[in-house]
């Protein structure tokens, strides 16, 4: 049997707080927006194979500030000239909104927090985070140092953070401290080396102090995480003052139900990137995570109403690519391929115009494409061979004005998915519109009404003189009686051909598309047990009977 087990290799490397932390259970939902935090510029910038320049991460942060983040880690000015001049530039040239605060990272070392503050001379309003790591296996295998002397490191570089504060008189600055690696650390140790900052710090009201508690690399399932934060938020001290801030990283893929699990269990800032760009597998995804409060009815306070310009934008100045299937943004998210969700999608949609409901239901859709900027033509229903008649229908209705009887619209169903099966592609609504024209529209071949005249009769009954021209050039005269003009024509038309059918089904509708309103008529015909379809369009509903029936009688083979 296949196996991947390699003993003894792997093991949990995370830790349970000391009691049973699971209050958060009980709550349901998220269920109002927490302070956000992009860290794109800073995070998300350091994971690039080519780093943003200084212009794409201007770009990028108007973007953010246009979405309505108030927090931005722009960077690490200490650790290269880009950052260190981009932090300036924003300061120099005005470009820090009143209402928003830039974040800048630090390690503890003096002469890295030094041109740290350098970096935010003369800014109105920043966050210093300053950080070391706090795990076993750094703690062991890259510091080789104590608990206390990493206590000590995170202690005398808070210490300097309020020495370079007092002495360069910023007093706009307020503080964050994250243990790095806090996921691979006791909770009770995490716990004591929050607090000794904290200690340094003294939170109040007016400077309240940010800990930031980062799943550094994600070790756990997510409510072993969402149990540490309610650990971390039960027993800190100041807790009144403090901002609980989660950082994911979503090694196992569950960084965004690490940030709402952590969000429940009392956290009150999210660090995050915008399609989840960062370190390794990456931060988590601040787009998924809005847009779930969303769609739950809660204001995320983030703006991504246009989506298909933030995904523009981030490509091109990251060099990454949003997936085709990222939550809310890919761009396939909202397509319907399968003939059964495509059916589904139609039907509630006319279900919500027909109840004119405000409140969004339609089935496999979560969200209205609408909202983010996306369009319910092209988007959503899309054809290739896997579609079905209920979707390309609503297609060939919403883009072209046609709604095609039940049984044609089946007809047409297979037709087009055997074009696409063949061709192996998908197809667009002007190919699918193609084929509905070719098949069935005002076909002329192998025979032509040119001329028609009609005659009321005494007995209620309709003459009809049909004049059909053939394709070998051949022009046929025929003259018949029909309960009606339509009748009379098919009965002149028996004729002349020498056919026998019945006329089985015959629609009509008005063809509201452009400014002069035509008419188009959809018509089926039974000859020798087969069905047979066909389609008029003219400015003239009379005409348009007329073409639709001379079209499904071409049809026969
Ligand atoms: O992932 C992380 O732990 C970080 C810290 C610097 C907060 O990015
Ligand atoms: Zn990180």
């Amino acid at each position: 049997m296949a196996s991947m087990n390699h003993e003894g290799k792997y093991s949990r490397g995370y830790f349970m707080p000391p009691y049973e932390c699971l209050k958060w259970t009980k709550k349901e939902y998220v269920d109002h927006a927490p302070a956000w935090c992009s860290v794109d510029l800073r995070d998300g910038n350091q994971a690039l194979i080519i780093p943003m320049s200084l212009e794409e991460k201007l770009e990028f942060y108007k973007k953010l500030l246009d979405i309505g983040f108030k927090e931005i880690e722009i960077g690490f000015p200490a650790a290269s000239e880009t950052e260190y001049e981009f932090c300036r530039t924003l300061i120099e040239k005005n470009m820090i909104p009143k209402d928003v605060r830039i974040q800048v990272l630090t390690q503890s070392r003096e002469h890295i927090i030094k041109k740290t503050f350098e970096a935010i001379k003369g800014c109105d309003n920043a966050i210093v985070h300053l950080y070391n790591s706090t795990s076993v296996a750094q703690r062991e295998q890259v510091f080789r140092k104590s608990k206390e002397e990493i206590i000590e490191i995170a202690v005398s570089g808070a210490k300097l953070c309020k020495q370079y504060r007092d002495e360069m008189g910023e007093n706009n600055v307020i503080f964050e401290y994250s243990p790095e690696s806090f996921t691979g650390t006791e909770p009770e140790f995490a716990l004591e080396i929050c607090n000794a900052v904290l200690d340094v710090w003294q939170p109040t009201k007016e400077k309240p102090v940010i800990i930031n508690l980062p799943v550094t690399v994600e070790m756990s399932l997510p409510h072993v995480y969402a149990s540490q934060i309610e650990y971390m938020c039960e027993n800190m001290k100041y807790r009144e003052n403090v901002i609980v801030s989660l950082h994911p990283h979503n090694d196992r893929g569950c960084a965004v139900a690490d940030s709402e699990l952590g969000l429940l269990a009392g956290a009150d800032r999210i660090e995050g990137t915008c399609f989840g760009n960062g370190e390794r597998t990456g931060n988590v995804d601040i787009v998924t995570l809005a847009m779930n409060m969303y769609t739950h009815g809660v204001d995320p306070k983030l703006d991504f109403s246009d989506m298909p310009t933030l995904v523009e934008i981030y490509e091109r100045v990251t060099r990454m690519k949003v997936y085709e299937r990222s939550p809310y943004a890919g761009q396939l998210v909202f397509a319907a391929f399968s003939g059964s969700h495509q059916d589904a999608i139609a039907k509630g949609m006319k279900y919500r115009e027909e109840k004119k409901s405000e409140r969004w239901t339609v089935p496999y859709l979560p969200l209205d494409p609408k909202d983010v900027g996306r369009q319910y033509d092209g988007d959503v229903i899309r054809i290739n061979s896997q579609s079905g008649k209920g979707g390309i229908g609503f297609l060939l209705q919403k883009q072209y004005g046609y709604t095609l009887p039940k049984k044609m619209a089946e007809d047409f169903g297979y037709a087009v998915k055997s074009v696409s099966d063949h061709k192996h592609a998908e197809l667009q609504p002007a190919e699918i519109y193609s084929i509905f024209k070719e098949r069935y529209l005002n076909k002329t071949e192998p025979c032509n009404i040119t001329e028609a005249h009609y005659k009321q009769n005494e007995d209620g009954t309709i003459t009809a003189k049909v004049t059909a021209k053939m394709s070998s050039g051949e022009f046929r005269i025929c003259e018949a009686d029909g309960n009606g003009r339509l009748n009379a024509v098919a009965n002149a038309l028996k004729d002349v051909l020498r056919l026998d059918f019945t006329l089985e089904t015959y629609e009509e509708h008005a063809l509201e598309r452009h400014s002069t309103s035509e008419a188009v008529s959809y018509i089926s015909i039974v000859h020798n047990g087969k069905t047979y379809w066909g389609a008029g369009r003219h400015s003239d509903i009379i005409v348009s009977g007329m073409k639709a029936l001379v079209s499904a009688i071409n049809n026969i083979d």
